[in-house]
């Protein structure tokens, strides 16, 4: 397994361009199997989660080429089979995507539970909740959603649960109803620019969507959808994490092919810290750090509000700002995996449920930790970057999956960041198991 090893204390400087978006690409490709012909994605990230994808559409009958330019081509080929096998879908929750374009397209789904993750309890009921209203028999057996629809019909949908709405299930419920006979009204619909995104590249293969980005959004069901060329939005994520990279090292940063539009809450957040940004020229944006940093009180929220997958990230900031900053996450109230990696750095934070407060500290100190999903692997590089000494950062596998060489992109900025195999190094963690564990000595009577 790979690893990183980061060495503090340097302010990243220079220019860096952002990758297209994770999550406008997996909907996108999911979407594209439901097409007649050929369908060319432009600015895909070669990323872990879109080559497993790419895995799950060929076993789909979708022929799929990826080729480093990031130009991306799907040609669905045969409806054979419509099957999501669990080993493909549990290691990547988006997988449930397939299942509106799958009805959509064949009438028939079978795909797997996505498994549990490390960001907190990752239901699907809203998805079957709208896939049924449009008129699917879906039935839960032996941990697959199996789903049937001779013909899909039209129906007013309401998206909304505990912890607002649903992106990916907004995104399946669209698929469904963009190929379902009469018009589907979803109301509380995600918001989110994927979302967008994704109503953009159906209405380009001649889907009738209108309303996308507001929580109301209207679908016309048409016959077919055909094949399109389309451009992949650059990834918002990844620009709030480079953004806060610089900002966690006292840097300056300019980011290219970025849409600051994506990013107002997390820019505001940035402001309110004290960073200065401005988005001069067209799809950049630049930060510089010319002050001390203040803490913050942030709330994670449905779009437009700050971005949940930048949560973990502007934690790792706060924890280097002199004060008491607030963090709560009010979309995945127990996506808090990072805190105990960042307190082994010399952080101090306490969680309570939802919420965490964090006590900035002078100086985090570099450590061996141990990523545990996406968002919080970030994290520990960020802390990684600030942190006096050296930082390694295990299982950075979680990393692979959501970030395009990030590692080269900050080291272009001025970072000391190397991925090194474990095993190269001779630093993998030896197995111990309980015959290993001395046994407390017995009390003599
Ligand atoms: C998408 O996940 C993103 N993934 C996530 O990014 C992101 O964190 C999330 O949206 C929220 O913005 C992709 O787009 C591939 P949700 P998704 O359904 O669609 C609850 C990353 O790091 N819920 O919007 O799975 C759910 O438990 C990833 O790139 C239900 O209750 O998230 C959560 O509390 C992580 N029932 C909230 O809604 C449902 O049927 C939001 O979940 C579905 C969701």
């Amino acid at each position: 397994m790979d690893m990183f090893v980061v060495q503090g204390g340097r302010p990243l400087a220079g220019t860096v361009r952002v990758s297209g978006s994770k999550n406008a690409t997996l909907p996108i490709m999911a979407a594209a199997l439901a097409a007649d012909g050929e369908t060319t994605l432009e600015n895909v990230p070669d990323l872990v989660d879109v080559r497993t994808l790419s895995k799950l559409l060929q076993s789909l009958g979708v022929a799929v080429q990826h080729d480093p330019s990031g130009r991306m081509t799907l040609r669905p080929e045969d409806d054979g089979s419509s099957t999501a096998d669990y080993h493909l879908v549990r290691q990547m929750r988006a997988s449930v995507c397939v299942l509106g374009p799958l009805l959509a397209r064949r009438g028939h789904a079978c795909v797997s539970l996505p498994g549990g993750c490390n960001i907190g309890h990752r239901p699907i009921d809203l998805h079957l909740k709208g896939l049924a209203a449009l008129g699917a028999e879906i039935e839960v057996r032996g941990g697959y959603v199996h789903a049937v629809a001779k013909r899909l019909r039209g129906a007013q949908i309401y998206l909304g649960g505990v912890n607002g709405s649903t992106v990916t299930g907004t995104c399946n419920v669209m698929s469904a109803a963009a190929l379902a006979e009469g018009t589907t009204v979803i109301t509380a619909a995600a918001c989110e620019p994927e979302v967008v995104a994704l109503a953009r590249f159906l209405n380009a293969m001649g889907a009738r969507i209108t309303g996308e980005g507001t929580p109301r959004i209207e679908i016309e069901g048409v016959q077919r959808i055909t094949g399109t060329k389309f451009q992949i939005i650059p990834d918002r994520v990844e620009a709030a994490t480079l953004l806060i990279a610089a900002a966690i090292t006292g840097g300056s940063l300019t980011l290219e092919q970025v849409w600051p539009d994506h990013l107002t809450a997390v820019i505001e957040v940035l402001k309110e810290m004290g960073c200065s940004i401005d988005s001069a020229a067209k799809e950049t944006l630049t930060l510089k750090v010319e002050r001390p940093l203040r803490p913050v009180d942030l709330t994670a929220l449905p779009y437009p509000g700050v971005p949940t997958d930048v949560q973990a990230q502007l934690m790792a900031l706060a924890c280097t700002l002199p004060g008491a900053s607030v963090i709560r996450d009010m979309v995945f109230p127990d996506r808090f995996m990072h805190v105990s990696e960042l307190c082994r750095m010399g952080a101090q934070i306490r969680q309570q449920g939802s919420m965490a407060i964090v006590n900035g500290v002078p100086q985090l100190t570099g450590a061996h930790v141990m990523a545990s999903d996406l968002r919080a692997s970030a994290a520990l590089v960020l802390a990684g970057l600030a942190a006096d000494g050296e930082t390694t950062i295990r299982r950075i596998y979680h990393l692979d999956r959501g970030y395009e060489q990030l590692e080269a992109k900050l080291e272009a900025l001025g970072a000391d960041v190397t991925r090194v195999n474990e095993r190269a190094a001779g630093l993998q963690l030896r197995h111990v198991d309980d015959s290993e564990v001395a046994e407390p000595k017995k009390k003599s009577a």
